[in-house]
């Protein structure tokens, strides 16, 4: 896997520069597919938002199969594709309950093409807006190539999605060496998803931490163990947040935890939680 020397100049600059500005750059990344990545990027974009007050910024970089906007609900002029044909990113990015959104495309039509230019315009469109934003966070697709990889390596940390059945944690690792093997260290966090309870997220985590520091040389942090939900169907399915209508599903709870974590801030206040008991017993079943 060879990345060109324009893409690496590029990736050094925004590493530096967010390094210099307080702009933190999050790309969410796994090894398998379906582990929850964009349902974790919206509704933790949303938290930080909404809950903490961040100015975030979501990419929805899964080039080909783009779905952060119809988990939003929000029908887009245009996207990402129209950023790599030249257009300004201020007349891509949408706001929507107070998160500023860059949508992606759907369609195999261009994935050819876009293979690394994408990666090398967006990262740079990226980077001329980045400082008025807390938070830039980077939804990506499954699996590893040169583009999630690029985008892991443009980024201050990176968060690894799992869930605790085998394929997801071989293809986690399987990520982990590769980025490794590419560009040496990287900042990993880990977020279990849909367990059935904490002691499986703390064994998921555990046989990942030991394999990435036995094998690799990694030091795997835990961000995240988050529930599996059946609310999670429901709100997808009424194309609503997760977080936005059920503000107090275990998910939502879990979730607020691992902002409080990478915020290093406390969470939310009780008048908070008094109100979100108000607007859960409001929008009961
Ligand atoms: N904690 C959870 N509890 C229950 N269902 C979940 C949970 N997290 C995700 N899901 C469901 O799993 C499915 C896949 O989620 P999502 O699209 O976020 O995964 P993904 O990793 O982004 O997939 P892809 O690799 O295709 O981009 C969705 O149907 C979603 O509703
Ligand atoms: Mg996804």
């Amino acid at each position: 896997m060879e990345v060109g020397e324009q893409a690496k100049e590029l990736i050094k600059l925004v590493s530096t520069k967010d390094k210099m500005s307080n702009t933190k750059f999050i790309t969410v990344a796994s090894g398998k597919g379906g582990v929850g990545k964009t349902n974790f990027a919206v509704n933790f974009a949303y938290i930080l938002s909404n809950l903490y007050g961040k100015k975030v910024l979501l990419v929805d970089a899964d080039m080909g199969m783009a779905n952060v906007h119809i988990i939003v609900n929000v029908d887009t002029k245009k996207t990402l594709k129209d950023i790599l044909s030249g257009a300004d990113i201020e007349d891509v990015i949408f706001t929507t309950r107070s998160i500023d959104i860059l949508p992606g495309f759907s369609g195999i039509d261009m994935l050819e093409e876009v293979e690394e230019s994408s990666v090398l315009r967006l990262v740079q469109s990226l980077d001329d807006i980045s400082s008025r934003y807390d938070y830039i966070i980077i939804d990506t697709g499954a699996g590893i190539d040169n583009r999630i990889v690029s985008f892991i390596k443009a980024s201050s940390k990176t968060y690894i999605i799992t869930t605790p059945e085998p394929t997801a944690i071989i293809d986690a690792y399987a990520l982990m060496k590769s980025v490794k093997k590419i560009f040496g260290y990287s900042e990993f966090k880990l977020v279990v998803n849909m367990v059935k309870n904490k002691n499986e997220g703390y064994e998921t985590y555990e046989k990942l931490k030991n394999s990435a520091k036995k094998f690799l040389d990694i030091d795997l942090s835990l961000i995240g163990i988050l529930p599996n939900t059946k609310n999670m169907k429901k709100s997808v399915k009424s194309k609503q947040l997760l977080a936005e209508v059920y503000p107090l599903d275990e998910f939502v709870k879990e979730l607020k935890m691992t902002a409080s974590i990478e915020l290093g801030e406390p969470p939310p206040t009780e008048k908070t939680k008094f109100w979100e008991k108000v607007v859960n017993f409001l929008r009961r079943e």
